[in-house]
């Protein structure tokens, strides 16, 4: 694993396509809550269940008290870490789809955890509420510019407290020419037949499969969230390299990001 290299402007080697736009991006989710996470666990061979237990325990500290994950979805990263944080800890799931959140309230509603409809960068809390903020499988989906996930990151920022902390669990790009080229050809082949299979509906699968291959590595992601103001950054890649697991600091002190900053690790 390597270090970040910073850059500007749009994610190098990444091919910029023409971006939906935010309203396109919640009416695709809008069609596929109830077979979401079906639609996952066939395409990952159950595989993203594993994942985002490793993330979660690597966002739990356990003295928590407010807990945020962003992009919820169904809520599946919020009821994992409804389950390790202290039973003192609120836990919010946040997404800016009614459908979705619909979905996460009807198969997670018995569980103590509250809902909130909002689109990054816009988030309705105050400053420095949340000790921690997670955000999974979703990264792909806060448009594809290098700027607008810096400002997907920053608003995250603002809501975390000093030395709060960010987990992103995302896929990747693996770095071994045959691992990336299988990895390439299966989402080529698979994801967007298979996801329209199991969900009945085509367009939400034909995104997600060029999405994720037009995903920057791992390091790239890094060097994105210090330019948001994280810092020290770390991240942990799976299955080769095909997803990752960020782990971001706020810092302690101040709120201007150090212009410098101190570089992720892998
Ligand atoms: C691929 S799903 C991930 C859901 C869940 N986190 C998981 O682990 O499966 C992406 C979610 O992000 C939400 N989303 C996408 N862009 C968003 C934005 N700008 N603000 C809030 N939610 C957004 C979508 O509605 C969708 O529920």
């Amino acid at each position: 694993m390597t270090a970040p290299r910073r850059r500007s402007g749009t994610h190098a080697s990444v091919p910029q396509p023409a971006e939906p736009s935010r309203g396109a991006i919640r009416c695709m989710f809008g069609m596929i809550p109830h077979t979401y996470e079906l639609a996952n666990h066939v395409l990952t061979l159950g595989m993203d269940v594993r994942w985002r237990r490793a993330a979660a325990r690597a966002a739990v500290r356990g003295d928590e008290k407010v807990c945020l994950d962003v992009c919820t979805g169904t809520g599946e990263m919020a009821f994992l870490l409804r389950r390790l944080v202290p039973s003192s800890c609120s836990v919010i799931g946040v997404d800016f789809s009614h459908r979705m959140l619909r979905q996460a309230i009807r198969a997670r509603g018995g569980t103590p955890m509250a809902w909130t409809c909002a689109a990054l960068p816009a988030l309705p809390f105050p400053s420095g509420i949340a000790d921690l903020a997670t955000v999974s499988f979703a990264t792909r989906n806060l448009r594809l510019s290098r700027e607008s996930l810096a400002e997907a990151f920053a608003e995250i920022r603002r809501v975390l407290r000093p030395g709060g902390r960010l987990v992103v669990l995302e896929t990747s790009q693996p770095r071994h020419r045959l691992v990336r080229q299988l990895f390439h050809l299966y989402v080529r082949l698979a994801v967007h037949p298979l996801g329209a299979l199991v969900s009945g509906t085509s367009s939400p699968y034909a995104y997600l499969a060029r999405t994720i291959l037009r995903f920057p590595h791992a390091s790239d992601l890094a060097a994105v969230m210090h330019d948001a103001g994280f810092g020290p950054i770390e991240f942990r890649l799976l299955l080769g390299g095909v997803v990752a697991v960020h782990l971001a600091h706020r810092g302690e002190r101040g709120d201007a990001p150090d212009p410098e900053g101190s570089p992720a690790t892998g």
